[in-house]
């Protein structure tokens, strides 16, 4: 496992890599090249998802605690991440819970434009973010949903059996200028881009704690047999105060998987049952 330490210079050089050509070379001598340096290099289309979660899986307590699960490397990551991508998604059910200003705070660079999917119309218009001064805020809700004014730009798309379609919502986004996106959360908005192959690379970052009980970060229907899951090509990194495991979805799976299976996010109640029991 090769340890991350990000220097200034190092960073600065990320920050303007955009459209460059990506060194394997240097990732192979500079582990902070390595994990950044294709993110940073690509000019897109691109999706990252990332998840923040404790040695035993959970992102938040059963009450909806999630502040601080990271360590002070691992939300410097995530910020990191944040401002190497054009757009950030969350589901409205993360604005709700955690009141998120999803900014760049712990690193230099931009903060990247705000969306959240809000299937149903369900925010009010004074959640902190359409009042914090910050990044511009994109809600994409359904044509069905109540026409709720809104201090946003808002995408009206059509609700199809499973709600909103993600590419449709990234066709939305590309169509605005936003190419490169990450995921953030939570585990019903990831689960829907990774049902439908949509997701290039999954950051999975782990701190050292145990919550014990509480949401996941990724929820997908229950399989049988471990030949069923996922093996991503995956590259694992100590940030220091968390581990990080860089999953290359985008690629050839691990030998011991099956190649080219696609997750399928199809029946949220099973997956609900399956969680539950
Ligand atoms: N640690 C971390 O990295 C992290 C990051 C973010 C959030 N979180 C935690 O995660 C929890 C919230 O997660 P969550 O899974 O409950 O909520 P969520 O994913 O933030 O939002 C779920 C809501 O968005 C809707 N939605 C998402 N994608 C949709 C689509 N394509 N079409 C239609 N509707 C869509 C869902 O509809 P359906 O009901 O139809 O599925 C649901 O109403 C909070 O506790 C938060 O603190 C943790």
């Amino acid at each position: 496992m090769r340890r991350v330490q990000m220097k200034d210079t190092t960073w600065s050089q990320l920050l303007g890599m955009r459209g460059q050509n990506f060194d394997p070379r240097r990732a192979a001598s500079d582990p902070a090249y390595a994990l950044y340096g294709a993110l940073a290099s690509t000019d897109g289309p691109m999706v990252l998802a990332q998840v923040g979660q404790s040695l035993d899986g959970r992102v938040a307590t059963p009450f909806g605690d999630a502040r601080d699960i990271s360590g002070p490397d691992g939300l410097a990551h995530l910020h990191r991440c944040r401002a190497l991508m054009d757009a950030v998604i969350v589901g409205v059910g993360t604005v709700k819970a955690d009141n998120p200003r999803l900014s760049v705070r712990e690193v230099e660079g931009r903060s990247p434009v705000r969306v959240v999917i809000d299937c149903h119309g369900e925010l009010a218009g004074d959640e902190g973010l359409f009042h914090d001064g910050g990044a511009p805020v994109i809600v994409v809700r359904s044509d069905k949903a109540p026409r709720k004014p809104l201090p946003a730009d808002v995408i009206q798309l059509h609700r199809h059996d499973h709600g909103l379609c993600p590419h449709e919502i990234l066709e939305a986004l590309t169509d605005r200028g936003l190419h490169k996106i990450l995921v953030e959360g939570g585990a019903r908005t990831i689960a829907r881009f990774l049902d439908q192959g949509l997701v290039d690379h999954l950051h999975v970052c782990i701190a050292p704690l145990i919550i014990g009980s509480g949401p996941s970060g990724i929820s997908l229907p229950p399989i049988r047999m471990l030949s069923e899951a996922h093996r991503p090509l995956t590259e694992v990194f100590s940030l220091g105060s968390d581990i990080l495991f860089d999953c290359r979805l985008g690629e050839k799976e691990a030998p011991s998987g099956r190649p080219g299976k696609k997750i399928s996010v199809s029946d949220n109640t099973a997956l609900a049952t399956a969680e539950m029991g």
